[in-house]
């Protein structure tokens, strides 16, 4: 049957989505699956039903894509697609609550704050310590993020991250090695250690600078890695996620980590991690998108 593939999109992540869905697409096309692009932004996708597609792929990065809203109306045109459902997606798309459910059950994120025109700024700083990341809740690829080194520019990050959403997060910065784990299924796939310039994973240094490295292996003992991966299985179950997924996390030098975020369409761009990591599990580009499509469901 014909398969849909999701792109582009209206959230600040388009252009990340457009080059992520760009490869996708080609990949399934070189596997032989009958695929075409569509960019909700520019179509309704209503028309999936009248046009015969029976599956979606969606590779749309942030909000009015990977955050349930398509998911939902794919459900009720009853055809099936890619990744997690309608309310997994929502809480991922939601890096507060998603620290909430993961506190309930148990397992390890970055103390934090939601800020607002209101907050005590001194008083977050004294309570977080500094640094301290600012954040919109329902962003990513770092869009209208800053790491604040002193109190003093509090405020000025908020306004920034609110130019972006109504809801802000202030996180405590936690020092360590940075970690990124993408799951197929219920299968956790290796881990991706990341020494970006200076330190800052930012949105330049994510997509457009060569000068970020990325180690995969990851080169951590072997016990470790494998607790990691058994946290990160966990922490996309609490939260629902199904098909595939990528966590982000942090690791401190005593050994012990700390979960930041899921991204339930994660980047699939030629800078990106999980077909980097695949490809170290023996899946080249081509066999990833066919496995993920091959979970696609209702
Ligand atoms: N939000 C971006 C696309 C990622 O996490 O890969
Ligand atoms: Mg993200």
């Amino acid at each position: 049957g014909k398969v849909a593939v999701l792109l582009g999109g209206t959230s600040a992540e388009r252009e990340i989505s457009l080059m992520s869905g760009g490869a996708v697409l080609a990949a399934l096309q070189a596997a032989g699956v009958d695929a075409h692009a569509f960019d909700p932004a520019e179509t309704d996708l209503h028309i999936l039903k009248e046009q015969g597609y029976d599956r979606a792929f969606i590779v749309l990065h942030g909000r009015g894509g990977e955050d349930g809203t398509v998911q939902g109306a794919l459900e009720l045109m009853g055809i099936p697609y890619t990744g997690s459902g309608v309310m997994a997606s929502a809480i991922a798309m939601d890096k507060w609550r998603t620290k909430l459910v993961w506190m309930a059950s148990g397992l390890p994120t970055p103390r934090f704050a939601i800020l607002d025109a209101s907050s005590d700024w001194e008083a977050v700083a004294a309570d977080l310590g500094l640094p301290i990341f600012v954040k919109p809740v329902h962003e990513g690829s770092s869009m209208g993020a800053t790491k604040v080194t002193e109190a003093s520019q509090l405020k000025g990050a908020w306004e920034l991250a609110a130019k972006f959403d109504s809801l802000v997060l202030a996180e405590e910065f936690v020092t360590g090695q940075e970690l990124t784990a993408p799951f197929l299924g219920e299968r956790a796939l290796p881990l991706v250690r990341i020494v970006a310039p200076g330190g800052n994973y930012d949105y330049q240094n994510k997509y457009f600078t060569d000068d970020t490295q990325y180690f995969c292996p990851s080169g951590l003992p072997e016990a470790l890695e494998k607790d990691i991966q058994a946290a990160i299985v966990r922490s996309a179950k609490v939260l629902g996620c199904r098909g595939w997924g990528r966590a982000d996390l942090i690791l401190r030098d005593d050994g012990s980590f700390t979960l930041l975020e899921i991204n339930t369409a994660p980047g699939m761009t030629n800078h990106s991690l999980v077909p980097m990591s695949a490809r170290v599990a023996g899946l080249s580009f081509e066999a990833l998108c066919l496995e993920i499509l091959a979970g696609a469901r209702l």
